[in-house]
């Protein structure tokens, strides 16, 4: 009926955090631009769907609560794929492979992954990056954005943070550039990273899936990674 019609013009509510960048961040804290590929790539989609979209900012562990409450229509949060997950949200076709590595200073003394036992780690809450610290046993410090994961190890609060490789490979191109370095964990699988959606919003998510084939059988996405990831 019409009420359903008037629905698919309503923007699409979407949740984020915006502390990881390069694929969701704000310039400052008074900015009301979000950037970074996956923004980019969201708005490409919802353009492609006719859809406006209205982006919210929220605790990383709120968003797929916030999901399954009905709040919110997407999570566009670098959200890795996992099995736990995928029992409370549904996942996209994934737009990014990622794995998760330590950042450090340069002079911390943290060589390898095995030199972490022992040492505090820095990690954001509700992150793959901290299930895997607190598996592995180590010593956690636990932050509600990735910025504050990064700006602890500026301040030298903790040693080493485990986070997402491009996350870290990208902050070694800006602020961190000839201080910091990325160290790789043996044996980590990749990670997939993707939109979720509720459980019961199926005909959204195919609409997305859509979406980006059609933006990557016109280059569209192609572009975009090249623009941030410049490969
Ligand atoms: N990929 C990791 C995960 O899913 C980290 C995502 C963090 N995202 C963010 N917007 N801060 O757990």
């Amino acid at each position: 009926g019409s009420e359903k019609k008037e629905d698919a013009k309503k923007p699409l509510r979407v949740a984020t955090n915006a502390t990881f960048v390069p694929f969701e961040f704000k310039e400052n804290d008074e900015s009301k631009e979000y950037q970074g590929f996956e923004m980019d790539l969201l708005r490409a989609v919802a353009k492609e769907m006719g859809r406006d979209v209205e982006i919210n900012n929220i605790a990383f562990s709120g968003i797929i609560p916030i999901l399954q409450q009905g709040d919110m229509d997407i999570a566009a949060a670098g959200m890795t794929v996992t099995k736990e997950r995928a029992q409370k949200v549904n996942f996209s076709a994934p737009f990014y492979e990622s794995k998760l590595v330590i950042l450090t200073p340069n002079e911390s003394g943290i060589d390898s992954a095995d030199a972490i036992a022992g040492k505090q780690v820095a990690v954001q809450i509700g992150t793959t990056g901290a299930q895997y610290a607190e598996n592995q046993g180590y010593t956690v410090k636990q932050f509600d954005n990735n910025s504050d994961v990064i700006m602890e190890l500026q301040v030298g609060g903790s040693p080493a943070a485990i986070l997402d490789k491009p996350v870290a490979d990208y902050f070694l191109t800006q602020d961190g550039k000839g201080k910091y370095k990325v160290i790789e964990i043996p044996n980590t699988k990749s990670e997939y990273l993707a939109f979720a959606f509720n459980k019961k919003d199926t005909g959204l998510m195919k609409q997305v899936n859509d979406a980006m084939a059609k933006l990557k059988e016109k280059g569209e996405f192609q572009k975009l990674y090249k623009k941030w990831f410049n490969t």
